[in-house]
This record gives structure tokens, sequence and C-alpha cells, in this order.
């Protein structure tokens, strides 16, 4: 299903929601401690997306985007909405900020990896012992046509 028009710049109100979802997929917050430290969401290199359900952030992305290049650093869905085109949704609108985009994402993550390929990223190199339990982690990039 196509979905439209339900994504936006995230604001502190979307918080609650975006913590909740990090709880649930990751177990630990990291969005809204990194937006708090870098409070420029409309204007700095760092930005978060959402996407709204009923006026609810049901998913939500974020990333750093300086010339034409995009790094997301976290994209999240919760969970009873995963597999309904969100997550897609978000990386298109993601992918009108930039040339080039690039993810890390671990190895053992197959949901998000089978994601990143079905969205044209492609793999490009590994990061031996990348994360804090000695994961590797895998380097997806994104390129315009
Ligand atoms: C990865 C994630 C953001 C995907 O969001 P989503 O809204 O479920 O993704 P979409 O519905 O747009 O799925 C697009 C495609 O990705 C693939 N995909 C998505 N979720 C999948 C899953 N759980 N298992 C296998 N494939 C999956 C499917 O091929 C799907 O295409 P299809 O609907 O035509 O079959 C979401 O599963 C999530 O929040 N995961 C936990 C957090 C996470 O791991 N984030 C990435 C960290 S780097």
């Amino acid at each position: 299903m196509k979905r439209f028009n339900k994504v936006s710049l995230s604001t502190p109100e979307d918080y609650f929601m975006i913590n909740l979802i990090e709880q649930e997929n990751f177990n630990h917050i990291f969005t809204t401690k990194y937006l708090d430290f870098n409070p420029h969401n409309d204007s700095g290199i760092t930005k978060c997306l959402v996407y709204r359900e009923s006026g609810l952030c049901v998913g939500y992305v974020i990333f750093n985007h300086w010339d034409d290049q995009v790094e997301i650093l976290m994209i999240g869905v919760k969970k009873e909405m995963w597999n309904h085109g969100i997550g897609s949704t978000l990386l298109r609108e993601v992918k009108r900020y930039g040339l080039i985009i690039t993810i890390e994402v671990r190895a053992s993550n197959t949901n998000a990896i089978k994601f990143y390929e079905v969205n044209d990223f492609v793999f490009s190199h590994r990061k031996e012992k990348y994360y804090d339990n000695n994961e590797d982690g895998l380097y997806y990039i994104w390129k315009k046509n």
C-alpha cells in the first residue's frame, strides 16, 4: 500500500513515541538524546523525520546531511506496524535530501538488511567488530540514478 503526506520533521511532542519505539526495537534510547544534544531539526545537519498515523508517531528516521550526502543514524517503526511500507516511505523522503545515502547495520539484523536491499541500497563493505559486542557492521550505500 502506498502512503502519502504523513511524513514531517519531528517535534518534541513526538519524543515520547520515538522513545517507546526505540525501547521496543533496541532496548535503549538514542534518537531523542541525540536531538536534545543537537537541537537543530529545521536548520542543522541532523534531522529527524516522523511518520504519523492519526497524529501519533509510529515511525521515525534520524540522519545527518551535508552537501549531497546523507548518513542515516537510526530508523525504526513501531513493531505492530512493521511491513506496512512505513519504513520505505520514510526512506523515500530521506532520499530527497541527498545524492548518496549511507547506513551501517548489524550483520545479524537480517530484517533490516532485506529492507535496505528492497529499497535499492547496495552492500559496500564490512567493518569487523564495529559494534560494542564485537559484532561486524555492514555498510550499505544508495546512490541517486
Ligand atoms: C527495518 C524497519 C525500519 C523496516 O520498516 P518497515 O516499515 O517494516 O518496512 P517496509 O514495510 O517498508 O518494508 C519494505 C521491505 O523490506 C522488507 N522487510 C521489512 N521488514 C521485514 C522483516 N521483518 N523481515 C523480512 N523482510 C522485511 C520486505 O521485503 C519489505 O518489502 P515487501 O513489503 O514488499 O515485502 C523495521 O522493521 C524496524 O523498525 N526494525 C527494527 C529497527 C531496526 O532494525 N532498524 C534498522 C537499524 S540499522
